[in-house]
């Protein structure tokens, strides 16, 4: 009898595994597969630590579809995948396009392959807003255009979400693409969060590890923008938040309540947020004042994206209820 056992990939990655702490809060039960690319084996222990429980994550590739399949050969009682497994850094795929194209299309085709072969019903894609590219008119809905992508990276993105858009029209699969703004912060306990390998991309990880030493300065890329104070706005979502819409959307698929086979929804607070606030607003909540000075603009950089999210509160309902400061 099928029950509520739910697959994670990239259960070792940032998103994964606050999700994993989030869907076993709401009772399903979690196998991860991560082959610790960009994550590494204590997680899954700090995971534990928090939910009181031991989560089992395979270390497997999952462009190789034969060791993937033997895991559900293992656990045929799966009703969900939640793929997160994916190369994410941005510049890293404009240097190495094919790397990207074949990890995270090849990983998703596997994964498609497996919910047709063991008959399992609700897929969830870790999508992202990056899709949109450089939009004019703000906030993003949806239905706003999808521009030419500013990276390989977003273009993978975009080439999943087709992927999967064509799967469901002849598999008896219901899938949702979440569309991720900027994920950020950490769980309450502080035993997980963000952990880039290497000099971060991301604004906040930067921001963090200056603050504790690690970087000698930030740079503000660019105060020239079109925006209120010159500097990027972007809409920043707690990464809890993030995990909370996760649940909500494997329950949607789980009770086919899903609208159509494919459903696309942003996950964003629905505000802008300047850099230069976000950094106030850092200070503010540690009483640190933080080391960084105005630097040129970043190229690829848009000038100001943040989400309409009216449709997951209507469908998902899920609402984001941390703030910037949290
Ligand atoms: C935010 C702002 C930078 C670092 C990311 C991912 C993208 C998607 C959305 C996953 C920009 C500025 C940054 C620094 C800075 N996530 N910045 N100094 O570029 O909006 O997109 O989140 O799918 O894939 O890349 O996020 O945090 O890199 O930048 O001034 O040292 O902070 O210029 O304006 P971004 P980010």
């Amino acid at each position: 009898m099928k029950k509520n056992k739910i697959v994670v990939t990239g259960g070792c990655g940032y998103i994964g595994s606050h999700t994993i702490v989030e869907l076993v809060g709401a009772g399903f039960e979690i196998i991860s597969i991560d082959n610790y690319a960009s994550s590494n084996d204590r997680i899954m222990a700090q995971i534990g630590q928090i939910v009181g429980k031991d989560i089992v994550n395979y270390p497997i590739d999952l462009c190789n579809f034969e060791a993937v399949k033997q895991i559900f050969e293992q656990h045929q009682d799966v009703v969900g995948i939640i793929h997160f497994a994916a190369y994410k850094t941005v510049p890293e795929s404009v240097a190495k396009p094919l790397m990207y194209f074949e990890n995270n299309l090849m990983s998703l085709i596997n994964i498609l392959k497996i919910s047709a072969l063991y008959d399992i019903k609700s897929i969830v894609f870790s999508s992202s807003c990056s899709v949109y590219g450089n939009v004019s008119k703000l906030p993003v809905t949806e239905k706003s255009k999808i521009q030419e992508p500013e990276s390989p990276y977003a273009r993978t993105k975009i080439m999943g979400e087709k992927i999967i858009e064509d799967f469901v029209k002849t598999n008896a699969v219901n899938a949702i693409a979440l569309r991720y703004f900027n994920p950020v912060g950490a769980h309450e306990s502080g035993l997980i969060g963000e952990l880039p390998i290497g000099t971060p991309d991301n604004l906040v990880p930067f921001i963090t590890q200056t603050a504790i030493g690690i970087r000698p300065k930030l740079s503000v890329f660019g105060t020239d923008y079109p925006t209120p104070d010159g500097t990027c706005v972007r809409d920043y979502v707690h990464v809890s938040d993030i995990a909370e819409a996760h649940v909500k959307a494997i329950q949607h698929l789980n009770t086919h309540h899903n609208q159509a086979q494919y459903e696309v929804f942003n996950l964003g607070t629905g505000k802008g947020v300047s850099v230069k606030e976000a950094i106030e607003a850092f200070e503010k909540a540690t009483n640190l004042m933080l080391n960084y000075d105005f630097a040129p603009r970043r190229p690829g950089d848009v000038a100001a994206i943040y989400a309409n999210n009216r449709k997951a509160k209507k469908i998902l309902h899920w609402t984001p209820t941390r703030t910037l400061e949290q």
